[in-house]
């Protein structure tokens, strides 16, 4: 099952934060990632995506940011999964928030937008924070330009999907479910 492995390693708290940019909870128990035991996927987006529905609408849709996040967090409702976003255009601010992820978080859905291409620290912060990290692309990069073909993160992922639109996110979604349902299931066997 893919994810497993990396669901398997052991959860470690204790990294420093900046002041003010405290994870909110702490203490990863039984491991669990822990938010009240509550499954938590984070969804990221990276540089511009803030302006889908605006930008270049015949490659990214018309759908806003707003808009998918709202049904993630509808389908998170349905899927018993509690779902956080975050966007922002600063690579050190994605680095910040992955960060904070360690422990807490269960699973990543990442879309870095152009940063996918370029930034090693966003494929440092994933491996550092130990968690299963599904890459979703709302267009289909191989068939875009040559530069959009290298991904820093391709090989950290545990599943890539690209070329679905807005709906990659929600697909996305209900994969990470299953992966970590059936990573539950697993521990409670042992
Ligand atoms: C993107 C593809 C990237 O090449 C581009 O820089 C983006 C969006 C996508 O979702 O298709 O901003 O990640």
């Amino acid at each position: 099952m893919p994810g497993e492995r990396a669901l398997e390693r052991p959860r470690m708290v204790g990294l420093n934060f900046p002041k003010g940019n405290q994870p909110i909870t702490t203490q990863a128990k039984g491991g669990y990632a822990h938010n009240n035991g509550v499954p938590t996927v984070l969804i990221i987006n990276g540089p511009n995506l803030n302006l889908l529905g605006l930008r270049e609408p015949d490659i990214y849709g018309h759908t806003t940011l707003e808009d998918i996040n709202r049904q993630l967090t509808a389908l998170g409702t349905d899927l018993g999964i509690r779902v956080e976003s975050f966007q922002s255009n600063s690579e050190g601010a994605l680095v910040d928030r992955i960060q904070q992820a360690r422990g807490i978080i269960d699973l990543i859905i990442i879309n870095p937008a152009a940063y996918t291409h370029t930034s090693i620290a966003i494929r440092d912060a994933l491996i550092a924070i130990e968690a299963p990290v599904i890459e979703v692309h709302l267009s289909n990069v191989y068939k875009r330009e040559s530069f959009r073909h290298h991904s820093t993160i391709a090989d950290v992922a545990e599943a890539r999907l690209m070329g679905f639109g807005a709906d990659g996110y929600l697909l996305a979604l209900r994969a990470a479910a299953r992966m970590i349902k059936a990573q539950r299931e697993k521990r409670e066997e042992r």
